[in-house]
């Protein structure tokens, strides 16, 4: 039977992905819940051991739910102070805090360069002429809801060509399964893959999404989304005229994230 969850009032999450795992997340796990149990906070306290948190550069990371804090860099010495401040209110284990939630300021190990740092260009199309884009980052976590927003119907208005056949919005299934996604179209009878994920030495490798654009038309009259690999080049493209809540949707979520 699992713990009894009206007597926890501390949840801890502890990062046990490849970078944590790397810097000893697993003895700290076991360290931790160690600890919490010799301090008499086995009931009152939850552990969850997590896959990546998304903080790789700060690890081992750790993340305590009551007070809103994440933890970087932690260590044995560490998790004493936290445990001993949890039990007692002693000690101050605060000195490696990543973030809590009303600070306006991270303080990180060291700054990442965002992933996503592009800026609007002006340049020539050969079918659209003077274009506004805008490159976002093709990682599989833009790529595959990029790919559900064109198709699954949610937005009017989107005329979607995938390599050289027509998808219907809205009559689309699509299925993702180990780094691709599978795309049939009931309307048009057409099937296909889109490679989200591949290694670099693999023979799928060349067709895996590489590129991905937002365009706008200087002209104003037109925007889109555009994909591309390496094998094909633009292998599926959205448009759609006057639609200023998806535009401003696609740049806040996909192009203007900090990571
Ligand atoms: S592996 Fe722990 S934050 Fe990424």
């Amino acid at each position: 039977m699992g713990k009894d969850l009206t007597k926890v009032n501390q949840t801890i999450f502890i990062c046990n992905g490849g970078s944590c795992k790397k810097q000893q997340a697993e003895d700290l796990t076991r360290e931790i819940r160690c600890e919490l149990k010799m301090a008499g906070l086995h009931e009152a306290t939850h552990t969850i051991k997590t896959l990546c948190m998304g903080q790789c550069e700060n690890a081992p990371v750790m993340y305590t739910e009551a007070d809103n804090a994440w933890y970087k860099q932690m260590s044995i010495d560490r998790i004493n102070r936290m445990v001993d401040h949890l039990a007692s209110g002693n000690g101050d284990a605060s000195d490696n805090i990543l973030y809590r939630r009303e600070w306006d300021k991270m303080k990180p190990v060291r700054e990442i360069t965002p992933k996503t740092k592009s800026e609007f260009k002006l340049i020539d199309d050969a079918e659209y002429g003077q274009i506004e884009c805008i490159k976002i980052y093709p990682w599989e976590f833009n790529t595959y809801p990029l790919i559900k927003e064109c198709l699954n119907g949610k937005w009017k208005g989107f005329h979607v060509k995938c390599v050289h056949r027509e998808l219907y919005p809205g009559y689309c299934q699509i299925k993702y399964d180990g780094g691709k996604v599978q795309v049939a179209c009931a309307k048009s009878e057409s099937s296909v893959v889109f490679v989200l994920r591949a290694p670099a030495d693999s023979s799928d490798f060349k067709y895996k999404i590489n590129n991905v654009r937002l365009f706008k038309t200087v002209r104003g009259d037109l925007s889109g989304l555009q994909l591309f690999n390496q094998a094909e080049g633009k292998i599926l493209e959205a448009t759609w005229a006057d639609n200023d809540i998806l535009w401003q949707h696609l740049v806040d979520n996909y192009a203007r994230i900090s990571s």
